[in-house]
């Protein structure tokens, strides 16, 4: 063989990620999972990555829930410094960096992996957008659930699970009694605002869940009733709750330090990674109750902009890699979430988990409120929840606040 054709031939290969008839393509992904349970769950792509041949560059922001993470994804890829790929909730959170024409569409990606077929319908709806997919689903998390300490619970004369929010209540009560925290509690305003929507579904269902955020109306007797159940939960909490990262929140709970936790489901994933057992040391409960209409939210991986040829071939390996039943099984697993596609096997896993399959088997999804209103109005929104909660402001004034905020 002529020997600069070998060199170019080489080359164009190495500009695509192959050499040698292996992967060798070097990914940068941001993301903000930066708990025991959480890293334990990224380190499964980043593993199914390296195993494949790519170089996988790790960029962990920390800060639960993801903000900051998400500000350092904006900055950089509008700066055209992007990541290869970077994590985002479903729904209006990079609505506004699609519309720069920031990202790069994976409907290709999608076309071959049949993502049409094997998402569930609404699912699909969050995450396509003008009929094109910027985004690769990686789960499904539901932020509105209980937790608790079965040991703690049991000494305490809480027999039966509980399964309401007034069974909750009743619980904390017994808790309080015999001289344990009732409530591990992360005072952090997205925290705040999650256990508020978990109150919020308890108090009126989706109706009430759905009047708030696509309506935007919190003008309702139901609304103040929520307002009151919620503040209600400040007198089980701790005095060193302010501040709290929620995963510190959830270790009260796995050490019997503390009896409940409202968190999302990626608190399963700290259970699972300090090796306890749901139904036995621990258990779950929908905060709105087993009917619960499950909001949708959970994970996506976005791919900034880039025209070098090896960049995007390795966004679309990330991509499949990603949505692919081995990915999401060894990920799903260890996250505390749920696959995102039905075609994997699902019978192995836990009661909690089990019970989110049954919603989506139902079609009990909701559009969250990350779909329904703006990041900004959110914020707003959060921040009124927040200062509710931190000081002694009415409900009259708190419903003013929610309102003004919900039409941003
Ligand atoms: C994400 C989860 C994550 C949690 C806490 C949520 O927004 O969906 O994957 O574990 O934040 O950081």
């Amino acid at each position: 063989m002529n020997m600069r054709f070998k060199k170019v031939t080489l080359a164009a290969l190495a500009s695509v990620g192959f050499v040698g008839g292996a992967w060798a393509q070097k990914a940068e992904v941001i993301h903000w999972w930066t708990s025991g349970g959480e890293a334990a769950a990224i380190k499964e792509m980043a593993d199914m990555y390296t195993k494949a041949g790519g170089t996988w560059v790790d960029t962990p922001i920390a800060g639960g829930g993801g903000a900051q993470a998400r500000t350092v994804t904006a900055n950089r890829t509008m700066g055209g410094d992007p990541p290869t790929a970077a994590q985002y909730n479903y729904g209006k959170q990079y609505e506004e960096i699609i519309k720069e024409g920031l990202l790069n569409d994976m409907s290709d990606v999608a076309a071959k992996g049949n993502w049409d077929k094997i998402l569930p319908e609404k699912i699909r709806n969050a995450v396509k957008v003008n009929g094109k997919y910027f985004a690769v689903p990686v789960n499904l998390h539901n932020e509105n659930w209980v937790w608790y300490n079965k040991t703690v619970l049991t000494k305490a004369g809480v027999t039966t699970n509980p399964a309401t929010l007034d069974d909750v209540f009743a619980a904390m009560d017994k808790l309080k009694a015999a001289g344990v925290t009732p409530l591990a509690f992360g005072g952090q305003g997205w925290q705040e605002g999650i256990t508020f929507r978990s109150v919020l579904l308890a108090t009126g269902g989706a109706d009430l869940y759905m009047k708030t955020f696509k309506g935007r109306d919190a003008s309702s007797p139901q609304f103040r009733k929520a307002l009151e159940n919620f503040k209600k939960l400040k007198n089980y909490t701790d005095a060193g709750s302010p501040g709290r990262d929620w995963n510190l929140a959830t270790n009260m709970v796995i050490e019997g330090k503390a009896g409940f936790q409202f968190m999302g489901d990626w608190a399963k994933g700290e259970f699972i990674n300090a090796k306890k057992v749901e139904g036995k040391d621990f258990g779950c409960m929908m905060a709105g109750g087993p009917k619960m209409p499950y909001a949708i939210g959970g994970d996506v991986f976005v791919f900034p902009k880039t025209n070098k040829a090896d960049a995007v071939a390795a966004q679309k390996k990330l991509a499949e890699m990603m949505i692919s039943p081995a990915g999401q099984v060894a990920f799903n697993n260890k996250k505390g979430s749920i696959p995102i596609r039905s075609d994997v096997d699902l019978s192995k896993m836990d009661a909690c988990a089990q019970a989110g399959v049954q919603a989506i088997k139902e079609n009990r999804l909701l559009q969250s409120d990350n779909e329904l209103i703006t990041p900004d109005a959110k914020g707003a929104f959060e921040d009124a929840v927040s200062k509710f909660w931190n000081s002694n402001q009415s409900v009259d004034d708190a419903v003013k606040a929610m309102q003004t905020a919900l039409k941003l």
